[in-house]
């Protein structure tokens, strides 16, 4: 059997995972399933990043040693997995002994091959990505995050990159899938011909890492380290039977990585790899990100989803088909809880789930729970030979677009086959034929041609749902699992005779968006705040601190209004009563804000309204708002809360 070897990155440790990694996980864990139905012995490592200052930073602040930190966030990794169904062979670990002793025999490979030196390292460092940043933003930020460098100076040991510049080009040139998709490809060849500079593999800044061999108080670069996970994890360095397990399964067939670290596996990871005279993997491939909010999903932006809700709620299928099918391999994607169950409801429960129930509940009534099977002879109608066309071509179609990792037009080309499939019996009417004696043989064909549509379908979907697959597929009584299914073997009239079905129940059951939505809700926050879903020295328990809910939040609506008119209520030296237009309406306001402002001074001017506030009256005078304003001094003077960018009237407040 052909090998296939495939990794995701090994994710840090510094946070819990969240949405961002389990697509990844769940992308890998597809491609895992898929190539064993087409006849690879696979073989799928995924991780964690254990090592360096982000790190050692994060434990610090969680007031435990790093190892306690990294054993309970990886411990959190595993426990999602499992729950997940994710099937990964080896999980490894940055900070297992087997993996500093192959980061150690690599460096001395490539150091006798006289790729390294010693020099010093001035300039700018973004300590959360790791990275020195020698392309900083124009506002001088990293290019990764976003978020301010520090000016670092330390000696360091480089690595010579600046000697492959060429070899990667010529490598690039040869073999065109080596890094993918073609956006990508692009942007490191550019990235490449701008002239490669050496690179600091070593630091001495802080001392959670691997200690670098004869080198007093240097720890490996995370990125030196970590990249040879993707060695050690099949047991380079291990010798023995292992060793001969590496030979076998190297070079990795497809390392799975954001786009944000193409640059790591495309230039610098083939360089170790030549320096260490390893052959290079065959294709490294990049997706794009999982945005939320409008932004890139990540826990410095808090704007992160979390799969553990979603899982709850949905099962792991319903999050994978979504993650797959919504996402176009390679491109952005962004993520909404009401377009998760908008597809959760009419592709997984309308479709799908209920072309299964009602076959499945003819083939009960009508035929005693035995699948029916075409007589002799039978006539085939031309909407017979329509779902069987469609079927092959689905199969067909299907192959191609999951071998070039397109899952989304992969699920399309199912999906086509389920609809033909609803339709034909929507036309075929079987309910109606059953009433009539006489036309029992073309009742049998027809539930018969669904049941063989339907097995097709459950076939093709068990990379992507593997659990809804084996349910229904042990429904309909088929033999085995849909996992031994070989995908160069599928094809149309294969259904077993006599085939019996199982019990019977619903698989993907109709949700209630609404409640669903509220449910989620509150799953996410109860897990952003609980106590026992904190990371270590992450958020505190919810009761500590008084926290509200994004709920509670949600409910205060504020907006942008302009004063139109400002006047002093008689008898009270502390209140202005303004007229205030808010977009759609101008509402009367009271404040007590006139010790500070003077009418004049507000006319024209924007200020921040609370809306939903219960109309009141202050002095007599009705007031409905409220106007936002800091309390400044023990005086509490106010400062009303302005914009620095001009905002329109009306414009709410997040
Ligand atoms: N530790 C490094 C990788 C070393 S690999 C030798 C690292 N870790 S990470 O925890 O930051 O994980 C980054 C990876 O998680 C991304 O490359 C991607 O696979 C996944 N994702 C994290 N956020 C994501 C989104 N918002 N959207 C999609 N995937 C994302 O970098």
């Amino acid at each position: 059997m052909p090998k296939f070897y495939l990794t995701t990155p090994i994710y840090y440790v510094n946070a819990r995972p969240h949405l961002g990694h389990t697509y990844t996980t769940v992308v890998a864990d597809t491609i895992a399933r898929y190539q064993r139905m087409c006849g690879f012995d696979v073989f799928f490592l995924t991780g964690t990043d254990e090592h360096g200052e982000t790190v050692a930073r994060s434990a610090r602040k969680a007031g435990v040693e790093p190892k306690a930190f990294v054993d309970e966030v990886a411990a959190q990794y595993q426990r999602l997995w499992k729950t997940l169904g994710l099937e990964y062979d080896r999980f490894i670990r940055t900070s297992e002994p087997g993996h500093a002793a192959a980061v150690k025999k690599i460096f001395q490979v490539v150091k006798r091959a006289g790729y390294i030196y010693k020099g010093k390292y001035e300039g700018l460092y973004c300590i959360p990505c790791e990275l020195y940043v020698t392309d900083p933003t124009p506002e001088g930020n990293c290019p990764t995050c976003g978020r301010a460098p520090e000016r670092v100076q330390e000696e360091n040991l480089f690595f010579r990159l600046s000697a492959f510049q060429e070899r990667l080009l010529e490598h690039y040139e040869k073999h065109p899938e080596f890094i993918q998709p073609v956006t990508r490809r692009n942007e490191v060849i550019s990235f490449v011909r701008s002239g490669l500079r050496d690179l600091s593999i070593s630091r001495t800044r802080f001392g959670w890492g691997i200690p670098v061999p004869d080198e007093e108080g240097h720890v490996f670069y995370v990125w030196f380290d970590a990249l040879t996970n993707y060695l050690t994890g099949i047991g380079y360095g291990a010798g023995g039977a292992k060793q001969r397990e590496f030979s076998r399964l190297w070079p990795a067939d497809l390392h799975l990585v954001g786009k944000e670290i193409i640059r790591q596996h495309a230039v610098y990871w083939p360089a170790f790899l030549l320096a260490a005279r390893l052959p290079l993997p065959r294709s490294v491939w990049a997706h794009g990100h999982w945005m939320f909010e409008q932004e890139k999903m990540s826990k410095s932006r808090g704007n992160i989803v979390r799969a553990e809700p979603v899982h709850r709620v949905l099962g792991s299928d319903g999050l994978r088909y979504f993650l797959l099918r919504e996402m176009v391999f390679g491109q952005d994607g962004n993520f909404s809880y009401a377009a998760l169950l908008t597809r959760y409801n009419s592709d997984l429960a309308n479709d799908y789930g209920n072309l299964a129930s009602r076959l499945l509940t003819m083939v009960e009534r009508y035929f005693k729970g035995e699948i029916p099977y075409p007589s002799a002879g039978a006539d085939r109608t031309a909407e017979d030979k329509e779902v069987e066309a469609v079927a092959e071509k689905s199969i067909t179609r299907f192959q191609q677009c999951f071998d070039r990792y397109d899952f989304s037009r992969g699920l399309e080309a199912v999906w086509s086959l389920i609809a033909a499939l609803n339709k034909y019996l929507v036309e075929t009417e079987p309910w109606e034929l059953a009433e009539d004696e006489t036309r029992r043989a073309r009742l049998a064909t027809i539930l018969w041609t669904a049941a063989e549509g339907l097995r097709i379908a459950t076939a093709l979907l068990y990379p992507a749902m593997p659990t809804a697959s084996e349910r229904i597929w042990s429904q309909m009584g088929l033999e085995g699992d849909p996992s031994q299914v070989k995908l160069d073997e599928l094809s149309w009239g294969q259904l077993p005779t006599g085939t019996r079905i199982g019990p019977f129940e619903s698989v993907f059951p109709r949700l209630d968006k609404e409640a669903v939505l509220r449910q989620l809700r509150e799953l996410e926050e109860k897990l952003t705040a609980g106590p026992t879903g904190a990371a270590p020295g992450g958020a505190v328990a919810a009761d500590e601190q008084n926290w509200i809910t994004i709920d509670d939040f949600a409910k205060v609506e504020m907006r942008v209004g302009e004063v139109r008119s400002a006047d002093r209520v008689a008898g009270a030296q502390r209140l202005l009563k303004m007229m205030v237009d808010i977009g759609d309406e101008v509402r009367q306001i009271v404040a007590g804000i006139a010790e500070a402002y003077s009418p004049e001074q507000l006319v024209g001017r924007k200020v921040v309204i609370v809306t939903n506030l219960q109309p009141r009256r202050i002095r007599g005078v009705e007031s409905n708002g409220m106007i936002v304003a800091a309390a400044v001094g023990e005086q509490g003077r106010p400062v009303l809360a302005t914009f620095s960018e001009d905002v329109p009237v009306g414009a709410r407040l997040k």
